[in-house]
């Protein structure tokens, strides 16, 4: 236990650091008692259903290719039931992509001329599902085979402790801002890391990222400005995607706005609620006025697509839906036609730092389970059809 003593009052500088250091000790302590010694994520095995979903096949067809010998057996086969690692699954695609007729049929990754997709989620909006949103796209696209880089552009670190390394603890590793800084930058390669989740790399974040806001504020670098050091970085570790996920702060400060000028797409997530629509206008207004700042200072912006997604939906609140349905009359299809469902699967998945796809169906009520992994499957698969555009494949 942290011995508790009175809290300095006087001066408000010291009142907020002693609280800090209060915190942080006792954040410290209570991960390292609930994910220590043994903190490393592990990715669950998938079932013989479940694979044959992901590889859009038949059961049949699995057990024939299985009975053939031409995709090896699953190390962990009980009672006649077959349990695949993601790496069973990734290994599959590439056998079955090799005697298949129609190209890219299992192994879907970009290829020729087809663009890097960089999608950013962004809402000056605290809570407004962009980190939650971020997770399950990238898991979603990861477990169907592309190969995808999240980018954590919040300070807070959410999506980097989701991807199970801890900002608040141990980790001192190389972080995005490392990558952008504007003294002496790292290669971004030597800073994004792969994950327990195949398919799946990241460019941490933690706190110090927030000094890109500071510095960007007094620097003033001509042959490289604040807008283009992401999309610079990300050039350099292009050719190992298909798809890089942003995550952006709850603010619009320098670190969205570079995010902003790399990415190829948009997303703006939104919860059904009046104060949601009315900052999430006020925030479009302020990124318009940046966007065009940094247009007339040189920036290409150029996006395949700029969307809305209704997060946290309640099909059965009558006041959100009427909010829903007046963005669709406002907007049309620029509000994403599926929505993200509000669900105790996905808040308490992500309470325990997973997506719905890392939580096992026997685990939680069926119908409550299937609700939120068919809705995250949803807004995955319009996302997934976007890129395909945007590729020139439909
Ligand atoms: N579909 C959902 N159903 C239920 N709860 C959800 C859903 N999406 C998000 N939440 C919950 O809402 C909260 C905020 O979500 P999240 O952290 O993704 O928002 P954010 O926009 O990234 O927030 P911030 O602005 O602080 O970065 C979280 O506690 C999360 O568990
Ligand atoms: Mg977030």
């Amino acid at each position: 236990m942290i011995p508790v003593t009175p809290l300095a009052t006087d001066r408000p500088s010291t009142l907020a650091g002693e609280i800090s250091e209060r915190l942080n000790a006792a954040i410290r302590e209570h991960l390292l008692a609930a994910f220590a010694p043994d903190s490393t994520k592990v990715l669950r095995k998938f079932s013989a259903s479940e694979v044959a979903e992901l590889l859009g096949v038949s059961g049949q067809f699995m057990r024939k290719v299985h009975a053939e010998g031409t995709v090896p057996e699953p190390d962990e086969v009980r009672g006649g039931r077959r349990y695949y690692s993601a790496q069973d699954i990734w290994a599959a695609r590439d056998i079955l992509e090799g005697s298949s007729r129609k190209k890219g049929r299992y192994v879907p990754r970009r290829t020729g001329d087809e663009q890097l997709q960089v999608w950013q989620l962004m809402n000056f909006k605290g809570g407004s599902s962009k980190s939650t949103t971020t997770i399950h796209l990238a898991h979603y696209f990861a477990l169907r085979g592309y190969r995808v880089l999240l980018v954590d552009l919040d300070p807070q670190g959410s999506l980097t402790s989701m991807c199970g390394i801890s900002p608040e603890i141990e980790f001192d590793g190389l972080t995005i801002y490392d990558a952008i800084r504007y003294d002496d930058p790292v290669p971004m390669s030597d800073v994004v890391q792969a994950t327990y989740f195949p398919g799946l790399s990241i460019a941490p974040s933690r706190l110090i990222l927030s000094e890109f806001e500071t510095e960007s504020a007094v620097h003033s670098n001509p042959d490289q400005p604040f807008f283009t050091r992401i999309r610079n970085a990300l050039a350099q570790v292009e050719g190992d995607f298909d798809l890089v996920l942003v995550d952006s702060p709850p603010q619009l400060g320098f670190l969205t706005i570079a995010g902003m000028a790399a990415a190829s797409s948009l997303i703006v997530p939104l919860t059904p609620s009046m104060l949601d629509v009315s900052s999430t206008a006020q925030f479009l207004e302020l990124a318009g006025a940046y966007m065009g700042v940094i247009e007339d200072a040189g920036a290409v912006l150029q996006y395949d697509h700029f969307k809305f997604l209704m997060t946290r939906d309640e099909p059965t609140d009558i006041p959100s839906q009427q909010l829903t349905s007046f963005m669709r009359a406002l907007f049309q299809d620029r509000v994403m036609s599926t929505t993200a469902l509000k669900s105790t699967a996905i808040s308490d998945a992500t309470m325990l730092k997973q997506s719905i796809y890392e939580v096992v169906r026997s685990d939680m009520t069926r119908a409550t389970y299937d609700r939120a992994k068919g809705s995250m499957d949803a807004v995955g698969r319009e996302v997934e059809q976007m890129i395909h555009q945007a590729w020139g494949r439909s």
